[in-house]
């Protein structure tokens, strides 16, 4: 499994030296967290610091946006760098508009379903999607438990892609340490987000790699 540690549990003060140690310590990709405050009830960042930050590796940003209103901001996010966005099917925005505004600025479109929300939600855009994220805890902050009830959504998405022939990344994000990222890995996880497994661990490598081989 790739691994993209969240900034949301990094020393915000250092936020490009951080994004550098996991960067070396061998992360896949980097996952930014955006709060409005309306959406989740948390604030977190916005494009002006995700552009800041944006030079300090090559590693993909994939930009998760928990806001409600996606479609207003997909220029703003496409201009500060990011190379995959997810939006949530419960935002406010059109879902089609959305996905067609972030795929015509050649960046890679995800949807990410809250833990209320079933899969099938999902599976009217299947075709268009380079990605589909399973929140397994509420979104809004890290350092909450991991939702092992969320991963039958997991296998029921891949095994959708896989009846129509597509190759869907799956991701999942919330509680990721090495033992619930190898259950994840048996529903057929792609990607695992961690924040606080990555951010907090005493071996920053260790972490990581522990959660690739799950
Ligand atoms: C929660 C965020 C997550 C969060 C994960 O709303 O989407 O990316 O940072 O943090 P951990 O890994 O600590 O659960
Ligand atoms: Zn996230």
């Amino acid at each position: 499994m790739k691994v993209a540690p969240s900034l949301l549990s990094c020393d915000f003060s250092k936020m490009g030296e951080e994004i550098q140690r996991v960067d070396r310590a061998g992360a896949d990709w980097i996952h930014l967290d955006v709060m409005d405050g309306h959406f989740v009830p948390n604030l977190t960042i916005g494009p002006a610091i995700i552009s800041a930050v944006r030079p300090y590796t090559k590693l993909p940003f994939d930009v998760h946006l928990m806001i409600d209103y996606p479609l207003d901001y997909i220029d703003a996010f496409a201009k500060a760098g990011a190379d995959i966005i997810t939006f949530h099917v419960e935002a406010k925005s059109d879902i089609q508009a959305t996905i067609d505004k972030i795929k015509s600025l050649n960046i890679k479109a995800g949807l990410v379903i809250k833990p209320n929300t079933p899969a099938e939600t999902v599976y009217p855009y299947l075709e268009q999607l380079y990605m589909v994220l399973v929140m397994t805890v509420e979104p809004g902050f890290g350092g909450q438990s991991f939702m092992a009830d969320m991963l039958p959504k997991v296998t029921a998405i891949k095994e959708e892609c896989a009846k129509r022939g597509l190759d869907v990344l799956v991701e999942v994000d919330g509680g990721i340490s090495e033992k619930t990222a190898s259950t994840a890995s048996k529903a057929g996880v792609d990607v695992c987000v961690s924040g606080t497994g990555v951010f907090k661990a005493a071996d920053t490598a260790a972490a990581i790699a522990a959660i690739q081989n799950a």
